[in-house]
């Protein structure tokens, strides 16, 4: 008897030097000590032992069974030391590492040049409105003056919801949404997106305006003019910009002119920018049409005013010497980042 008890022994013990982690350990003392366990088994069976052998191997299997607990305590602690060597080795913090970088962000270009001018024309005592982006015919053309068959109509490339409303084509609307509301004296611009049906290297169906306005009495043309020259040498951070007028024609303005600016690359003296003319068109202005008093309900004996508009890329591109305006829209980091 004690020689299968010894092989007992050693089977254990090496079952449990084989296991590895708490779980195995545990299935390897059930088997020998759980209730259905071999040793266990044993100790049930001394019953038909003689009563003189009990004694002796009834000793001797708890002998047994007291080895194998011990082995398994010391295996267990063992193993749980290990697991948390394992565990503080792996959640080690490497205080040297460096850190992680956080993006910051930046404002668009586009966003950029139209705070700038904002706060231009806020120095100056311009109000900053808005309007609807969603309009309708009468204050997108109706009130500026461009009845139903007017040729201007065409030009504008309009996006259209059904036959009243359509996406403004410009910021002048504006012009007419706070004439409604206020009487004269107003001294306004009104920044914000267009849209036009209309693609290629230079257009895109959404683009930026601010337009001006300012109605009081004895507004004149040379106020008008002043006034953009000074915004115009600000904003391109040259006081020897120069700027000239051109007759134009707006519906909406009487009389129209387009100015124009030094070439802020060539300063003038001709390049690929300007077209080797030295100027640069940078926007459309004139005095307000009485037509435009009179859908308004404005007195036109009494009041006179001006309006601008001016196209928020144009301006972006000629400050930072971007050459392709697709570049505003397309989204590419390296590009957005150098105005961060
Ligand atoms: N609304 C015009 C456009 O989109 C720009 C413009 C020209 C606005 C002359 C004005 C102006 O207020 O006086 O082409």
């Amino acid at each position: 008897m004690s020689q299968p008890l010894e092989s007992l022994l050693d089977n254990a013990i090496q079952a449990i030097e084989q296991s590895d982690d708490l779980m195995s350990l545990e299935a390897v003392r059930v088997a020998f000590l759980g209730k259905k366990g071999e040793v266990t088994a044993r100790l049930k069976g001394l019953g038909q032992i003689s009563a003189a052998e009990r004694p002796v191997v009834g000793q001797e299997i708890n002998r047994i069974k007291l080895r194998i607990q011990k082995e398994l305590e010391q295996r267990k602690s063992f193993i749980s030391e290990r697991l948390i060597a394992d565990k503080l080795i792996s959640d080690t913090v490497d205080v040297t590492l460096p850190g992680r970088h956080s993006q910051s962000g930046g404002l668009h270009p586009v966003t950029l040049t139209m705070n700038r001018i904002q706060k231009m024309f806020s120095k100056l005592g311009f109000d900053i409105v808005e309007g609807p982006e969603v309009e309708d015919e009468f204050h997108n053309f109706e009130a500026l003056n461009i009845p139903v068959h007017h040729p201007a109509r065409a030009m504008h490339d309009t996006f259209y919801f059904d036959d009243d409303r359509l996406l403004r084509t410009h910021t002048s609307p504006v012009q007419i949404r706070v004439l409604e509301n206020q009487q004269p004296p107003v001294r306004i611009i009104a920044p914000g997106r267009v849209y036009r049906c209309d693609s290629d290297l230079t257009h895109t169906p959404m683009f930026h305006q601010v337009e001006g306005l300012m109605i009081d009495e004895q507004v004149s043309f040379s106020g008008l003019k002043g006034t953009l020259e000074h915004f115009l040498k600000l904003f391109f951070e040259r006081d020897d910009l120069k700027t000239r007028f051109r007759p134009s024609y707006f519906p909406f303005t009487e009389p129209s002119m387009e100015a124009d600016i030094s070439c802020v690359m060539c300063s003038g003296s001709g390049c690929r920018v300007c077209g080797y003319t030295g100027w640069i068109e940078i926007l459309g202005c004139g005095m307000v049409h009485p037509e435009v008093f009179r859908h308004t309900g404005v007195d036109s004996d009494i009041y006179t005013g001006y309006a601008f508009g001016l196209g928020v890329e144009r301006m972006a591109m000629l400050r930072y010497g971007v050459n392709d305006l697709r570049l505003f829209f397309e989204n590419d980091l390296r590009f957005l980042r150098q105005f961060s």
